[in-house]
């Protein structure tokens, strides 16, 4: 990092798919409250802190944004979290529904957000696989073509939880560090060019005389 670069000490990860999927679920086993099997639906938005270390053993702390599945309160949620560097995309394994919804909800990022990192989060792998509605081949493959990292994950048991955040704060901190470095490396450029600028006026000048 050069003198100039300010470091990077947050990463914000906001989690989206349908209701009931587990996405309050998921941040509580983050912050490791203990799991209570039932629970309210999210209105609107929720915000959940936890310092966590990199792999690069920078501590950063991580922001997960917690929105709501309900579609009435989407496009509120989506104005307050703008400037997430990454989503979790999160549905329920025992749900067919919300997995084909994936699709649906990788459009409204499309619409609403820059390219942000993207995680998928396959929730509730407690659950007996008789009761799965998808296979994890298939998961994987979908993964796969949309170029997501997948993580089976279980608020439960904790299951992937931290393993998928930890992967998607690492991936996130490492584009935000990247695109501070073009930022810099064209205003290094810039700096060049104007020094460079007068020197080629001088020669002009001289050469109409
Ligand atoms: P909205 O706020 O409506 O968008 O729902 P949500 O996606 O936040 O779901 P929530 O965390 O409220 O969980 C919905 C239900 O699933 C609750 O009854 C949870 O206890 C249950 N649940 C969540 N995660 C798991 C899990 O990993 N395993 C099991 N067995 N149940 C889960």
């Amino acid at each position: 990092m050069s003198e100039n670069q300010i470091e990077t000490k947050a990463v914000k990860v906001a989690l989206m798919g349908d209701s009931e999927v587990g996405k309050t679920a998921i941040c509580h086993a983050f912050l490791e409250v203990d799991f209570i099997l039932g629970g309210t639906s999210t209105i609107g938005i929720d915000r959940y802190d936890k310092k966590i270390k990199l792999k690069n053993k920078k501590e950063i702390k991580l922001i997960l944004w917690d929105t709501a599945g309900q579609e009435r309160y989407r496009s509120a949620a989506f104005k307050t979290i703008r400037s997430v560097h990454a989503i979790a995309l999160v549905f329920d394994v025992t749900k067919r529904k919300s997995f084909d919804n994936v699709n649906i909800w990788l459009n409204e990022i499309k619409e609403n957000f820059d390219n942000p990192c993207l995680i998928l989060l396959g929730n509730k792998s407690d659950i007996e696989k008789e009761k799965w509605e998808i296979t994890t081949e298939e998961i994987e493959q979908f993964a796969k073509k949309k170029n997501m990292a997948y993580f089976e994950t279980s608020a439960k048991t904790r299951k992937g939880i931290d393993e998928g955040f930890s992967h998607i704060a690492n991936v996130a901190y490492e584009k935000i560090e990247a695109s501070k470095r073009n930022v810099e490396e064209e205003e290094e450029e810039k700096k060049i060019e104007i020094k460079k600028e007068p020197k080629k006026k001088k020669q002009k000048k001289r050469q109409s005389c």
